[in-house]
């Protein structure tokens, strides 16, 4: 592959609870922005961006969002573009129905939120895509994590799961280092041992563009 066009998600969502509050994860987007870092040697960025605390590379076409749905149509409007799609992002699965305008006073000892499922974009992605665009999801899971990886790589019509077990304190949330699991399509599973998650990113940048 010709220097690919890489569509680079990272980060968390934030979803608006009102205008002082949200429901978020703890996402840092180090994994997806060193992965746009890695990529960068290879082809263009494009990296859409849930909020961090990071400063995109240098080089990335950078689409800064905030909420699922944000990202949701950022990603339709980019991925046409793109060779290789990564999806690293921990979109929120879920947003509040509403959003109350004005803050939400502490009046009642029990509060009710009620939420509606966000769009799986990586799903849509997975139906959406042509035939040699690359995709590549992530599975953040907590337990039995090749089980639920294996089901998602199949169910999002993914090319490739990058399996990451968030249980671990030393590795995955915020931390400088990862181990994880590349499952591919074809049924090969490659373990990438604990290290740097810019060694990671280079490594996975390899494997996923390796056969285009
Ligand atoms: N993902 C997405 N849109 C969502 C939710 C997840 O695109 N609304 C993508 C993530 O970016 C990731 C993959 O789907 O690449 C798996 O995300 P994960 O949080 O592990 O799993 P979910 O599909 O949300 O399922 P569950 O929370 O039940 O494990």
């Amino acid at each position: 592959m010709k220097r690919p066009v890489f569509l680079i998600t990272a980060g968390p969502t934030r979803e608006a609870i009102d205008p002082v509050r949200y429901l978020s994860n703890h996402s840092s987007g180090k994994m997806g922005y060193e992965l746009a870092r890695a990529a960068l040697k290879k082809g263009s960025v494009i990296l859409i961006s849930g909020p961090t605390s990071l400063t995109p590379p240098k080089g990335v076409i950078f689409i800064p969002v905030i909420s699922a749905l944000d990202m949701y149509k950022e990603v339709m409007k980019n991925y046409r573009k793109a060779d290789v799609i990564i999806k690293v992002a921990a979109v929120a699965d879920y947003r509040p129905v509403t959003v109350s305008k004005q803050k939400i006073k502490k009046t009642k000892n029990v509060l009710t939120i009620k939420l509606v499922k966000n769009p799986d974009i990586l799903m849509e992605l997975g139906h959406k895509k042509r035939k040699n665009q690359i995709l590549v999801g992530f599975a953040a899971e907590t337990n039995k994590p090749l089980d639920y990886a294996q089901k998602k790589l199949k169910q999002k019509k993914c090319d490739f799961v990058v399996v990451n077990d968030v249980s671990r304190k030393d590795i995955g949330f915020g931390s400088d280092q990862n181990q994880v699991v590349l499952l591919s399509r074809s049924g090969s599973k490659l373990s990438l041992g604990k290290q740097s998650k810019y060694a990671l990113a280079s490594k996975i940048i390899s494997l996923v563009t390796v056969k285009s």
